[in-house]
């Protein structure tokens, strides 16, 4: 399935996020924090509540999972972790940078499958679907189905991740699926839930420090960089303005408005550790009602 403009430019956010985060807050994770009382919300601590987050998620692994495939599996700092606790994992990874680093950390015996989870094509069944915050790019029409065939019955399907509450008015931030229409599909597709834990207080902290991120360098380099292309090129610096003037728009909303905080996140977001299970009920297809709901 070919990429859509939509998907390159996550692709070129998530790198970029791993090159800003590697330098700036010293972690190759790409994913929340998990903040805990005891640890202060500051950029040096990022880190480690990115490794509860992990740890949070192996604790709720099924007890009876050996093997793991890992969806989205970014720089593979999960993947090692499971590798090195004993479970046998292969990733799914669509972005040639990050799985480059997921290479390099995971060794080239360990497969890594290049594509995204939609176009999968392998003849194999696992314990265990991990998503640790990659579950909102799936498509949805295509995830049930996937989730289905390669999962053994009796498996799981663990998320870790955002999704979005439509009900309560338009989000200056995007991303996630609609909660209540994603967990309407699991239903009909007869895939029994046997955890639903709400962790947004645990993980909206993370959002402060990346728009502490924005306001403390990103927005001064954005800033110095302009003037100096306004005082030196004039005219082609207006020009190339008014020429992506919608799409300079859309990214000062985006990013730059102040809007990214833990107090929006808190609001329209919701962030999940879910689990579901294969049991021999389970269907592979999608009512009519799903189809239109996964588009949305
Ligand atoms: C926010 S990162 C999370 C990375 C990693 N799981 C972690 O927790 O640090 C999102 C990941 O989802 C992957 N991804 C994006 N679209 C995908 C798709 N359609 N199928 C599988 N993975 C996808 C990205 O390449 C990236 O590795």
């Amino acid at each position: 399935m070919a990429r859509t403009t939509k998907e390159h430019t996550q692709e070129i956010g998530l790198s970029i996020a791993l090159i800003l985060s590697r330098y700036f807050l010293k972690t190759d994770h790409l994913h929340y924090g998990f903040w805990t009382e005891d640890l202060p919300v500051e950029p040096g601590h990022l880190h480690q509540a990115q490794e509860k987050y992990q740890e949070y998620l192996i604790a709720h692994l099924p007890a009876d999972t050996q093997t793991i495939l890992e969806v989205g599996c970014g720089t593979g700092t999960l993947a090692k972790k499971l590798v090195d606790r004993g479970y046998e994992v292969e990733c799914v990874s669509p972005s040639a940078l990050l799985t480059e680093r997921a290479r390099e950390l995971l060794g080239a015996e360990l497969p890594i499958y290049e594509c995204k989870f939609e176009d999968l094509e392998v003849e194999k069944q696992y314990d265990t679907l991990i998503f640790s915050e990659s579950f909102q790019y799936v498509k949805l029409e295509k995830l049930v189905p996937h989730t289905y065939r390669y999962l053994k019955e009796g498996g799981s399907l663990l998320i870790m991740d955002f999704f979005s509450l439509p009900e309560m008015g338009k989000s200056p931030m995007g991303g996630g699926h609609d909660f209540a229409k994603f967990q309407q599909m699991m239903v009909d597709q007869r895939f029994e839930s046997v955890a639903n834990i709400d962790i947004t207080a645990e993980t909206a902290p993370t959002l402060d420090l990346a728009e502490d991120l924005i306001h403390q360098v990103i927005i001064p380099l954005k800033t110095i960089a302009s003037e100096h292309l306004r005082s030196r090129y004039s005219v082609l610096y207006r020009s190339l303005h008014w020429l992506f003037r919608k799409k300079i728009q859309k990214l000062n909303t985006k990013y730059f408005s102040g809007t990214r905080n833990a107090d929006t996140f808190l609001r329209h977001k919701t962030y999940r550790l879910m689990i579901y299970e294969k049991s021999s009920a389970a269907t592979t297809e999608l009512s009519p009602t799903d189809l239109v709901a996964a588009e949305l």
